[in-house]
């Protein structure tokens, strides 16, 4: 079975689907792995890295893809139409394509899968269940997103995070605000405090209190008897009167703050607003709002996807998209580990057939065509 790693396309895209101690852990399993010319160089991973790891260096994308059993990408290939090469035609009909497919806001790639005989595994639909912790893309790549946050902030900020008390005189801690808590609003809270600020969190979910005041921050949260969480532990919409005394909790808050990281999602929905206008110009100047949620809308109503905004009364509104790719060589090495731990377990160790089970539950979560049929059920209609 041969696995190819194409080199990313697309726009803000620095990551690789592979690296070299993964190609390793493939090719003991049995694989042979393509990779292509330059798909590691935004990683920081040299072709002749690949090759010491055993992998085989295709010239373009045309010999990568062709004969390959099995795709391994970061985001979904290009079409016909989207860019310089079309990366699905090259795809052999029969293949397994595994990456971040954004199947909900493409369904025209979803069927051109079909169309083609491929099996499309969508990573980012993973089920959170224990066992697939290691497969999980979300949190993997998230948790660094988080972290980036931070750190973007920290440049865009023209002052210093921690308390110092010199002879010329005192520096205040910032008073940072993360809003939403999930695995990049965690990691976030870490990251600040680490470097010193005065931490305050908010959420929908009750349940993130306990952490966020294990990090040692603050949460901050509307009093309330509706429930923010789903049963599969997501964040729900809330009722108008929950966001009406949400935004005014926000409105009261956030004048005080230096920054400002925002990353509230609802998974299938456009992301909340939670910072409005009135809200920024409310803020002093030269504070900063991080949003991390730009690409699904924006938690701040003047974030900007892509830029760095300075609204009129000098707030820094940071719009950078894909985050995790701004740390491509970490956001590289767990998207790859990752991959490598869903294929794993299909492997047989005796034979090193992979000999894939169907029917297990990290594989029907994610399959969202087989055999020229859309199968999922978020596709389907059926969830
Ligand atoms: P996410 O990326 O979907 O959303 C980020 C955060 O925004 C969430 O904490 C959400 O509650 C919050 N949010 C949504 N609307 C909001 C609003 N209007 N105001 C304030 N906050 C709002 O979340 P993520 O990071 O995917 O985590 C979701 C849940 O899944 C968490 O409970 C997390 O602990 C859990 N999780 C479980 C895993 C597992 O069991 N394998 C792995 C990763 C996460």
């Amino acid at each position: 079975m041969k696995i190819a790693i194409p080199k990313e396309r697309r726009q803000y895209e620095k990551r690789v689907a592979a690296t070299p101690d993964t190609v390793k852990k493939l090719i003991s399993l049995g694989f042979s792995v393509t990779v292509e010319k330059d798909a590691g160089r935004q990683s920081q991973i040299l072709d002749s890295q690949y090759i010491d790891a055993g992998a085989t260096i295709a010239a373009d994308a045309n010999s990568t893809y062709a004969s390959a059993d099995i795709i391994f990408k970061v985001q979904r290939p290009l079409m016909d139409g989207e860019g310089e090469i079309d990366e699905l035609s090259m795809i052999k009909e029969g293949a397994m394509l595994i990456a971040v497919l954004d199947p909900i806001k493409n369904p025209d790639h979803v069927k051109a899968y079909a169309d083609r005989n491929i099996s499309a595994f969508a990573m980012e639909f993973m089920p959170r269940i224990t066992r697939a912790q290691s497969m999980d893309v979300l949190s993997s790549q998230s948790n660094l997103a988080g972290f980036k946050a931070v750190i973007d902030a920290a440049h865009e900020y023209g002052r210093a995070f921690p308390m110092m008390m010199t002879a010329a005189g005192t520096v205040a801690p910032a008073k940072i605000m993360i809003m939403g808590v999930g695995v990049a609003g965690l990691q976030a809270i870490a990251t600040a405090k680490r470097l010193g600020a005065v931490v305050s969190a908010t959420d929908v979910r009750s349940a993130a209190k306990e952490q966020v005041e294990s990090l040692g921050g603050k949460f901050i949260m509307v009093e309330t008897d509706e429930e923010g969480e789903t049963e599969a532990g997501y964040a729900k919409e809330m009722s108008d009167e929950f966001k009406k005394r949400q935004a005014e909790l926000i409105a009261e808050t956030i004048k005080k703050q230096d920054i400002a990281i925002t990353t509230a999602l609802i998974p299938g929905r456009p992301a909340p607003i939670l910072i409005t206008d009135e809200m920024v110009a409310s803020m002093k100047s030269g504070s900063v709002i991080v949003d991390l949620a730009v690409e699904a809308g924006g938690n701040c109503t003047l974030s900007k996807p892509g830029e760095i905004f300075v609204s009129d009364n000098g707030v820094i509104i940071v719009g950078h998209l894909n985050v995790p790719s701004r740390l491509a060589t970490d956001a590289s090495a767990l998207y790859s580990k990752n991959l490598l731990n869903f294929i794993s377990p299909h492997v047989d160790e005796e034979s090193k057939q992979l000999n894939m089970d169907w029917e297990d539950e990290t594989v029907t979560g994610i399959l969202l065509t087989k055999d020229k049929q859309i199968v999922h059920e978020r596709l389907t209609g059926g969830n």
